[in-house]
């Protein structure tokens, strides 16, 4: 009896342990990871496991392994840096419960919609991400459409989106999904600038994914700038001391990004740019990057380390 009662405490109490975890707060907090995940747990690219359906434990284990070094990846590593055993805790809740790759596949052939495989789009916060192989089915403008009405943007971001006003970013090249996300975010105003204001006002969302379709394929200029000896460290290395993440880990070796994740490239910008939308995102009054991505490494930066890394960014080829 003894014995029955004791087993049935342990099960009642792994129980309320396990609705401790709370899987709707895990999908709040699940936003960025959507960008490589899929924001249904069935990532949108073959160098990104599926999270669906996975057992929890092993989500909390592998996070943890992530965040102690034992298990080292340099994308992983950032992600799991700033997460607490709770914000574990309810991320493997969530994404345990969702069903699995096959299942969700299975679902979608069998419910009739039009859904094509190749064409699926998810939508990740406000990243459209097409979960497609072919290179060029990412971009989900029309280049063609989207070269017309960029004629108004060129005042300032060149006409083929190469920017020779060190004040005005380039376009050329940088990620879809990316432009697509800051022409909605100027719209809404979660990204404040005044002359974006005025630019993005009267365009639709296909206009924004023309326009990001057709920036996408310019070619960009090579960096020119002179390279940075500390801020090259900063780049590659990041810096524990201060809790900084590597910027190689999202923006990659060449600083090119990572198009589909909506990770910007920040190749061929002047410094001048660089160094204002790091001061922007370490005041806060950038803050249109999902769950504070940048935010939160900017703001342990200091003037030295953001004059350094972005000059070391304009060598970036
Ligand atoms: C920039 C892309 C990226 C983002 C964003 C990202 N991950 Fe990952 N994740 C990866 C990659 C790549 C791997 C595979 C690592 C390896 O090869 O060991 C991985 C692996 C994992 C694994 C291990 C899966 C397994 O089967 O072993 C878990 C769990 C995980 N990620 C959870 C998360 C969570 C939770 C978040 C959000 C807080 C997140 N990831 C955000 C890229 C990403
Ligand atoms: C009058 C000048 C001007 C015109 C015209 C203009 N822009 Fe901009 N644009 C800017 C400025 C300035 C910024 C940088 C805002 C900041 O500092 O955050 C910017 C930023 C952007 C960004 C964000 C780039 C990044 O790397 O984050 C995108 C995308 C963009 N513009 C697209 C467009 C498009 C598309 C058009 C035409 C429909 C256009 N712009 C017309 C001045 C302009
Ligand atoms: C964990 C991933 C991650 C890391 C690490 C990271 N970034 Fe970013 N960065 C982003 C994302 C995502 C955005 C775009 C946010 C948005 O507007 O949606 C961004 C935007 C930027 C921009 C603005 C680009 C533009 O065109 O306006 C700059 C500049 C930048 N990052 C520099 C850096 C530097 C320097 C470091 C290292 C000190 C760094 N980042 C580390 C994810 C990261």
């Amino acid at each position: 009896m003894k014995k029955i009662i004791f087993s049935l405490f342990v099960a009642l109490s792994s129980v309320s342990a396990v609705q401790a975890a709370d899987a709707n707060a895990g999908k709040e907090k699940a936003g960025t990871c959507s960008a490589c995940h899929g924001p249904t747990g069935v990532s949108a690219s073959p160098m990104f496991p599926n999270l669906a359906g996975q057992n929890d434990a092993y989500i909390i284990k592998q996070l943890k392994d992530f965040k102690s070094g034992a298990r080292t990846d340099a994308m992983m590593a950032p992600m799991a840096a700033n997460l607490s055993e709770a914000d574990m805790a309810d991320l493997a809740a969530h994404f345990s419960g969702l069903p699995s790759a096959i299942e969700q596949a299975a679902a979608s052939a069998t419910s009739g919609s039009s859904t094509d495989a190749a064409t699926t789009t998810a939508v990740a916060g406000n990243v459209e991400i097409l979960s497609s192989t072919p290179a060029a089915a990412i971009y989900k403008g029309n280049v063609a459409a989207g070269k017309s009405k960029a004629m108004v943007c060129a005042a300032c971001h060149g006409a083929d989106g190469n920017s020779l006003v060190p004040m005005y970013p380039s376009l050329a090249g940088q990620s879809a999904n990316y432009l697509a996300k800051q022409l909605a975010d100027f719209k809404s105003a979660e990204r404040k600038d005044p002359l974006m204001a005025g630019m993005v006002a009267a365009l639709t969302e296909e206009d924004m994914h023309d326009l990001a379709a057709f920036f996408a394929v310019q070619s960009t200029n090579a960096g020119t700038g002179e390279s940075n000896e500390a801020g090259h460290k900063l780049y590659l290395g990041g810096d524990a001391a201060k809790g900084v993440t590597a910027c190689i880990a999202c923006h990659g070796v060449n600083g090119k990004g990572m198009k589909q994740a909506g990770f910007p490239s920040i190749t061929g910008q002047s410094q001048t740019y660089l160094k204002k939308q790091l001061a922007s995102f370490r005041d806060g009054s950038r803050g249109n990057d999902n769950n504070g991505i940048m935010r939160n490494i900017a703001i342990k930066l200091s003037d030295a380390d953001i004059e350094a890394v972005s000059q070391y960014i304009t060598s970036l080829k």
